[in-house]
């Protein structure tokens, strides 16, 4: 019977559009079953009498039908697969945020110099500036340090070939602001100095200081710790144990060394204090008379006070930052940290 090969033929057509692996095989069954030379076509109802013609090509026609919508469901099938798995492969995630530009953020070294500026500045100190690259006189001789002077060598001194140098220290700034000055006199020179240092986690060859200068009548030793204790509790926003020890620098007299105790370790020992438990941050004294009469000033009229402040130190200390290296690293993931 011809419908029963017609029924066939349709099941056989439908179970290999079932059976295709992709659109490639799809198209083949198509040109077998639904091609002009396919199995359909040679389905000939031409010889059958004209009783049976009828229902015969009904059923062909319904079989076509059928093929066909099947053909058109596996074929709609391979296209969402298709675009599934291209969703799949350019997935992107629209809620996330756009990076965007990063905001920059100050140095930790540049804040401690900003607030220490602005405390200075309200209690009537000038912010002066001084070159870092220095003549002798004003790093040196005017500072009571003469060529011949065993002190010159506590400094390692990057000199340069026209006899200039890379100042040790602000303290020519303190010069420089009597010269063009003169008393009174409240100064800070905050700056970068440079020494010819072995750099270790608590020695570099380029760090930054604060200068401090006071000149004025009768000023003592009680005027100064006033000013570099209420310069540390400013900075540190709590007590701070501090010591003060003889020190030797040719441009004060008494001189000192006020030392913190280590804020990294808390005094135990660590090798930002060297393992002492603490650690020496400002420097200072009442200015030697010879360095008031070298920039024109009177001893016998004025008299001061100066400090000289590790900026790069103090940073260190605030931050709990344990290797001087980091801070001019240029290293970004220590940086946004600030
Ligand atoms: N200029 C000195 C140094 O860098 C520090 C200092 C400054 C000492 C002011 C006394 C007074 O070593």
């Amino acid at each position: 019977m011809l419908e029963d090969q017609i029924k066939q033929l349709e099941s056989d057509a439908l179970v290999r559009i079932q059976a295709a692996k992709n659109p490639d095989e799809l198209e083949t069954v198509r040109v077998d079953v639904l091609g002009r030379k396919g199995s359909l076509a040679q389905i000939n109802i031409g010889k059958l009498s004209p009783a049976e013609r009828g229902p015969a090509g009904k059923a062909l026609n319904a079989a076509r039908q059928t093929i066909e919508a099947a053909f058109e469901a596996r074929k709609e099938a391979f296209a969402a697969g298709a675009l599934n798995e291209r969703l799949q492969a350019e997935w992107l995630d629209l809620s996330l945020p756009a990076p965007g530009p990063r905001p920059g953020s100050l140095h930790p070294v540049t804040r401690i110099q900003t607030e220490i500026e602005d405390l200075f500045t309200s209690l009537g100190f000038a912010v002066l500036d001084g070159p870092e690259v220095e003549t002798e006189y004003h790093n040196f001789d005017a500072l009571n340090i003469p060529a011949a002077h065993p002190a010159r060598d506590m400094q390692d001194t990057f000199w340069l070939t026209d006899g200039n140098l890379l100042r040790t220290h602000t303290s020519p700034v303190q010069v420089r602001g009597m010269e063009r000055l003169g008393p009174p006199l409240r100064m800070i020179a905050p700056g970068r100095v440079f020494r010819n240092e072995e750099v270790d986690a608590s020695h570099e060859h380029t760090f930054y200081q604060v200068e401090g200068m006071m000149v004025d009548r009768n000023v003592s030793v009680a005027h100064m710790n006033y000013f570099m204790k209420t310069l540390l509790s400013a900075i540190f926003h709590r007590e701070v144990t501090v010591r003060l020890r003889p020190g030797y620098f040719p441009f004060v007299e008494p001189g000192f060394e006020l030392d913190i105790q280590c804020l990294i370790c808390g005094g135990p020992g660590c090798p930002v204090c060297k393992q002492s438990g603490w650690v020496e941050l400002m420097p200072c004294g009442l200015v030697h008379p010879n360095v008031l009469r070298m920039s024109g000033i009177d001893p016998d009229q004025w008299g001061g006070f100066a400090f000289g402040l590790g900026l790069t130190r103090l940073a260190m200390m605030r931050y709990v930052i344990d290797d001087v290296r980091l801070m001019q690293s240029g290293d970004l993931r220590f940086l946004r940290q600030f």
